[in-house]
């Protein structure tokens, strides 16, 4: 999912759209999240990603997101992290409702359920706002038809930053079409540099047999457990190393498997 840069200027642009921003919360100076209008005729499938930019710029600046909100929600919603000078994120951060974001038209994306192949369990890892594409999988009720138990990890550097999902975990449970799928859903937050329940970094703490031990969770079993990866570069790579020392193998949308990766990263 590397950002690509759109040369054209957004008038003459006939494969994107123009939103409106509906809602706009910051969590920390770092990670904000926002909602906007929804194209009628926009389709996607939920744990997909949209290039998003802006209309200012004369040549608008477009990054990857995951859209966090699920198929069937009436409205879009992202999850951001705000990098100092980022290109697109140093503008976006300042939006407000009222304000347009351009979308271009197609979402892709291999955080899909058709890449993985049937099991029991599914794991779902997230650093920062890896969480995004699980934020819109785990409000589609087909995710608790396909698997008796989802096992939603993030890992942040602090707990603030663990806010978008412990609010996404609450809404959840009240939400009258997936709320009655709640007890299926586990999550598990993680900290590593300020001190909380569970600290430390998921590699470490699934590798070392820790994170099993401290859920009662039986260890990963690759006939029945799929996983999927979603965060940096460098934890992409650490966790599909660790999926595939477990056993697993890799999946896409042509080739389901037992896991699969992608990034949800801008700067
Ligand atoms: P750490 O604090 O040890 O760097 P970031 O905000 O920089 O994207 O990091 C989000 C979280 O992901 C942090 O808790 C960070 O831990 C963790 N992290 C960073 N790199 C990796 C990795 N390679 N594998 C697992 N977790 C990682």
């Amino acid at each position: 999912m590397i950002a690509a840069k759109n040369q054209t200027h957004p008038a003459k642009m006939d494969n994107v759209f123009a939103q409106k921003v509906t809602e706009v919360k910051h969590y920390t100076d770092r990670l904000f999240k926002f909602r906007m209008t929804r194209p009628e005729n926009f389709r996607f499938r939920s744990g997909e990603f949209v290039m998003i930019g802006l209309p200012d710029a004369d040549k608008p600046v477009f990054r990857a997101y995951s859209i966090a909100s699920p198929f069937w929600d009436e409205e879009l919603e992202f999850f951001s992290i705000k990098v100092p000078g980022g290109p697109l994120t140093e503008h976006l951060q300042k939006i407000r409702p009222g304000d347009t974001v351009l979308m271009r038209k197609k979402a892709t994306g291999t955080l899909v359920l058709d890449a993985l192949i049937p099991g029991r369990r599914l794991f779902l890892l997230a650093t920062g706002t890896g969480i995004a594409p699980f934020a819109s999988l785990i409000r589609d009720p087909e995710i608790y038809e396909k698997f008796a138990q989802i096992i939603l990890i993030q890992t942040t550097r602090n707990i603030a930053e663990l806010g978008y999902g412990k609010e996404l975990l609450e809404n959840l449970r009240h939400d009258p079409l997936i709320g009655e799928f709640a007890d299926k859903l586990c999550f598990y937050p993680m900290t590593t540099r300020e001190k909380s329940p569970h600290m430390g970094r998921i590699t470490e703490a699934m590798l070392s047999g820790r994170f099993f031990a401290d859920t009662g969770l039986a260890p990963i079993d690759k006939e029945n457990d799929r996983m999927m990866i979603c965060g940096s570069q460098a934890m992409l790579k650490d966790c599909a190393a660790m999926a595939r020392h477990f056993g697993l193998e890799e999946g896409a949308n042509n080739a389901p498997a037992s896991f699969v990766v992608e990034k949800a990263f801008v700067d």
